[in-house]
C-alpha cells in the first residue's frame, strides 16, 4: 500500500482564463498539433524564421561541387542548421540520429540532369516519412514546365500524405531554363503551391517587387540560395528576403560551396534571426575566416 499523501493545498486559480496563443507561424493557426509541434522544429518559435541547409542536390545532378563528401562538408556544419533539407539515402547513410534540428525530406525525383527535369514522380512513402521522423517533406514543383500537371499532382498527394500524419508539405518552385524569375512568376507559382496545400514554399528571391510575392502567398515563403555568389552579395540576398517578408532561407550552393561554409552560415544566421545588416554579418564572416586561419 503507498503511503497516503500528506493534505497539500490545492490551488485551481479559479478566474483565471487558460491562455491559447496564436501560432506564430503566417497561416498555420488552424493545423493539428502535431503538425506545428513539427513546424517549430524548423522554424525557430523566437525569430519565426530559418535557416535551412540544402544539400539535396545529389538527387539529379550527383556529388556536385561541395557535396563530393557529406561526411565531411555537410556534417560539421550541421548544428549551426535549424533545419536540414536533403534526401532519404543521405540521411540513412551519412547524419547522425543524434541531429535534432528539423529535417525536410526530399520527396519526389525520377530524372537527372541529363533528361528532361519536370518529368518527377514521388519517390517516398509517408511510411518511411514517419519512420525518419522528419518534420516536412519537399515537393518540386515545374509551373509552366513540359510535366507541370503531373509535378502539382505528386503536391496534392504528398499533401495528402502528410496530413494524415501531421508532416508538413514544402512546395518547392522549380523554374525551367526557359522561364523568367520574375515577381510575375514567383507570386504564380507560390500562389498555386500555396492553394494546392503547401504548409510553406521555397522559391527564388526577385530582385524587383519580392515583397508582392511574399505578401500574396498565404503561408510561408523560404528562399533558395541559386547559383554560387561572392558571400557579402549573398548576405545581402538573404538580407533583402527576409525584411521583404520572406521566413528565412533553404540555402545551399552559397553556404557549401563558400570560402568557409562554416563561417557563412554563421553569418547567414545573424542576418535571419537577429535582423543583421549584411555589412555586419559579413564582418562577422571575415572575423571568424580569420579566427580559423589563426589556428
Ligand atoms: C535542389 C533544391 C535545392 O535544395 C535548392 O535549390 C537550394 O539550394 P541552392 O541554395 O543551392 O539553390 O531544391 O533542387
Amino acid at each position: 500500500m503507498p503511503e497516503e499523501d500528506a493534505p497539500v493545498a490545492k490551488t485551481y486559480s479559479v478566474g483565471i482564463p487558460q491562455e491559447s496563443e496564436a501560432f506564430f507561424l503566417k497561416g498555420a493557426n488552424h493545423l493539428g498539433w502535431g503538425m506545428k509541434n513539427r513546424l517549430s522544429s524548423i522554424f525557430d518559435p523566437g525569430s519565426g524564421r530559418t535557416v535551412m541547409l540544402a544539400f539535396d542536390h545529389g538527387y539529379f545532378q550527383g556529388p556536385t561541387s561541395g557535396l563530393e563528401r557529406v561526411d565531411l562538408n555537410i556534417v560539421p556544419i550541421a548544428p549551426y542548421a535549424d533545419t536540414l533539407m536533403l534526401t532519404r539515402g543521405v540521411l540513412r547513410s551519412v547524419i547522425p540520429p543524434t541531429f535534432t534540428g528539423g529535417l525536410v525530406l526530399r520527396a519526389t525525383g525520377g530524372s537527372s540532369i541529363l533528361k528532361e527535369l519536370s518529368d518527377e514522380h514521388i519517390a517516398i512513402s509517408v511510411d518511411d516519412a514517419v519512420r525518419l521522423n522528419v518534420s516536412a517533406m519537399a515537393v518540386q514543383v515545374f509551373i509552366g514546365g513540359e510535366y507541370e500537371s503531373q509535378s502539382v499532382h505528386n503536391l496534392t498527394r504528398v499533401v495528402d500524405m502528410g496530413n494524415r500524419h501531421g508532416i508538413a508539405t514544402l512546395g518547392v518552385t522549380a523554374v525551367g531554363r526557359d522561364l523568367v524569375r520574375d515577381a510575375r512568376y514567383m507570386r504564380l507559382a507560390t500562389r498555386i503551391c500555396a492553394e494546392l496545400g503547401a504548409t510553406f514554399v521555397k522559391t527564388y528571391y526577385t530582385e524587383k517587387d519580392f515583397e508582392t510575392v511574399t505578401s500574396s502567398c498565404p503561408v510561408p515563403i523560404v528562399i533558395a540560395g541559386g547559383k554560387k555568389l561572392p558571400e557579402a552579395e549573398a548576405l545581402t540576398l538573404a538580407h533583402r528576403a527576409v525584411q521583404q517578408g520572406a521566413a528565412g532561407v533553404d540555402m545551399g550552393r552559397n553556404i557549401f560551396q563558400s570560402g568557409s561554409p562554416s563561417a557563412m552560415i554563421q553569418a547567414v544566421r545573424m542576418v535571419v534571426h537577429d535582423d543583421a545588416r549584411p555589412e555586419e554579418a559579413f564582418e562577422y564572416y571575415q572575423a571568424l575566416v580569420a579566427d580559423t586561419s589563426d589556428g
